[in-house]
């Protein structure tokens, strides 16, 4: 079997309507301009942003203003997807709480990761390649849901908003600022 010996990967930022934001940030604040959420069209998109900052910077009119503009949630009053997307989250944060973990400390093998039972408890256990354990708390520091197993880039991640921490609890992207309370198997 061929060994793997580079593993590449990425998120990726998807707006509601799947449309890229690019323009101003807000409609009050015209001194921030903003290009995300480009779904994979990066090398399209950067050059529909370059021309439309250069047109916006210039006061010029871009046909594509209004298709990009970053407040069009805001403005439209038509937000269902805004609220499914909120209920979603909501799910996640309940049903996250109330699955109860299957594995204990002892069923994981060296370099696999899982949400376990410690005393009763949910926790994120990861045993390294010496067989080293890493407990953390499984309730994301940003609002509270549950974090999964990353198998393939090793890491925690909250399925509500994206943030993604570290086998140690470290944050390794926002929006959560704090990092997973780390815990020792005599705390619980
Ligand atoms: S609850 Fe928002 S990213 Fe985890």
């Amino acid at each position: 079997m061929k060994e793997f010996v580079y593993r590449w990967s990425a998120q990726d930022y998807s707006t509601l309507d799947k449309v890229p934001f690019i323009g101003y940030l807000t409609d009050s604040n015209r001194n921030i301009l903003v290009a995300t959420g480009f779904r994979k069209w990066g090398m399209t998109h950067s050059h529909v942003a370059a021309l439309l900052f250069r047109d916006l910077i210039l006061d010029k009119e871009n046909p594509y203003e209004t298709l990009y503009v970053p407040s069009r949630f805001v403005t439209d009053p038509s937000v269902k997807r805004v609220i499914q997307t909120n209920v979603d989250v909501a799910k996640h944060l309940v049903k996250g709480k109330l699955k109860k973990p299957t594995k204990k400390v002892d069923d994981l093998k060296n370099e696999e990761g899982a949400i376990v039972q410690v005393d009763g408890k949910r926790c994120g256990a990861y045993k390294d390649k010496n067989g080293k354990l890493f407990l953390v708390d499984s309730t994301c520091t940003h609002m509270g849901c549950e974090v999964k197993w990353n198998s393939g880039e090793k890491t925690w991640d909250c399925p509500c908003h994206g943030s993604r921490f570290a086998i140690n609890g470290d944050v390794v992207e926002g929006p959560a600022e704090r990092p997973l309370k780390q815990v020792q198997e005599g705390d619980l």
